[in-house]
């Protein structure tokens, strides 16, 4: 089966790491298509997973755009439509893995005939979206998509409670688990190059951005011993600086700028987790699924995660990590400290959550289950 890939981010979030995946399955079969340049279509590249990037003007919705904003950037997206259309008279589906990917897909669907995938990444609720756009999204996807795949059942319950009406199938990210079995002579050196050795290090995996709530966990750090420090590993992706300057003006009014690192966008994710003490995640919206979390189990590290959204279904507390309540760094302070006293309990928990993830998120198995659900559908237009 030939697909035709859409992805509105020539940048590098979790929507996209997780499109890798399963693209790389369909091989010369498959074609991604983007809607921006950037290190999305080098990591694609470096797969070889073939990839196009179309030239247009610039889609000017967000997550925040009103019905007028989104009407009138209907216009500079004709040209993009057209470009895809063409492309698409060549491959059996069109697989929209974004919401701008999903307007443009459901357009060329219905210009094709060609069934639509939609790969349902975000958790469709008025925590994440305007009203205009999330009526735009679910009349889009229960008009055209034959089939929605959702990162969790968390997403495909926000759909259905928004009115979501189409074929919807929960498949989880897969992992490569052998990327993240990393050996201790490089922590060290990692270590050294960072100046950390002798610190409990607290890592934050995430782009800088409001709702994934790196300020939280700085307000938690100041009521941890002063050896614990926090290293935060992303960058703005898209547009956020306000917050970093935010982050960087709270570090430095609480004078703890020798106790966060910023270390922005990383390539070396499984390295510098394992040279973690502890994972932590803070989101304070429903997070739709957070790779990070699983990351952090497969590398063997204690993950403490912000009990809402897809989190609940990854980590059990106790069990095989811990939740605590989004927006509450005292309770985020007390299971750090938690974790620092109770070093074998924790020990075992993480020891749980990293057999128990590399089973469950096997990215060969993920891989069977999206081969499986996305066999043969057929246009949910005609
Ligand atoms: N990530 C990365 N480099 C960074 C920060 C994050 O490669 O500097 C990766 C991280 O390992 C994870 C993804 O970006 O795989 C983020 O995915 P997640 O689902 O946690 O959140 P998203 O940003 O997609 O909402
Ligand atoms: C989105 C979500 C994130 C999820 C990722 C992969 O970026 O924000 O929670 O893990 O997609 O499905």
């Amino acid at each position: 089966m030939k697909i035709l890939f859409l992805d509105q981010s020539g940048k590098l979030g979790g929507a996209e790491l997780c499109l890798v995946d399963i693209a790389k399955l369909y091989g010369k079969n498959a074609l991604v298509g983007l809607f921006a340049d950037g290190d999305f279509r080098k990591l694609l590249e470096t797969n070889h997973i073939p990839v196009k990037v179309f030239k247009n003007p610039g889609i000017n919705v967000n997550k925040d755009s009103n019905l007028f904003t989104a009407l009138a950037s209907l216009g500079t997206v004709v040209n993009l439509i057209q470009q895809i259309v063409n492309l698409a008279q060549d491959y059996d589906m069109i697989y929209a893995n974004t919401q701008k990917a999903l307007v443009v897909g459901a357009i060329a669907s219905l210009l094709t005939h060609k069934p639509l995938v939609y790969h349902l990444h975000d958790i469709l609720s008025l925590d994440h979206f305007s009203k205009t756009n999330l009526q735009v999204a679910i009349t889009l996807i229960n008009k055209f998509a034959s089939l929605v795949i959702a990162n969790s059942q968390a997403s495909k319950n926000a759909f259905i409670a928004a009115g979501g009406k189409a074929n919807i199938e929960v498949v989880y990210n897969g992992f490569n688990v052998n990327n993240y079995q990393v050996s201790e002579n490089n922590i060290t050196e990692l270590k050294q190059q960072l100046q950390l050795t002798n610190k409990f290090i607290i890592g934050h995996f995430s782009r800088l951005s409001p709702w994934k709530g790196q300020h939280i966990l700085i307000d938690a750090l100041v009521k941890c011993p002063e050896n614990v420090i926090v290293i935060l590993v992303g960058d703005a992706l898209f547009g956020e600086d306000e917050y970093v300057n935010q982050l960087h003006q709270k570090v430095a009014t609480l004078g703890i700028e020798s106790r966060v690192k910023f270390l922005g966008f990383r390539n070396d994710i499984p390295q510098l987790m394992t040279m973690c003490d502890l994972v932590v995640h803070t989101s304070t919206a429903p997070e739709p699924f957070g790779r990070v979390i699983v990351e952090g189990m497969l590398c063997g590290k204690p993950v403490i995660a912000a009990k809402a959204g897809g989190a609940i279904e990854l980590v059990e507390d106790g069990i095989n990590g811990f939740l605590v309540t989004p927006n509450n760094p005292q309770e985020l302070a007390q299971t750090i400290n938690y974790c620092l006293q109770e070093t074998e309990i924790v020990k075992n928990i993480a020891k749980n959550a990293q057999i128990n993830a590399s089973q469950r998120f096997d990215v060969n198995v993920i891989n069977q289950q999206i081969q499986a659900i996305i066999k043969s559908p057929t246009s949910a237009a005609f």
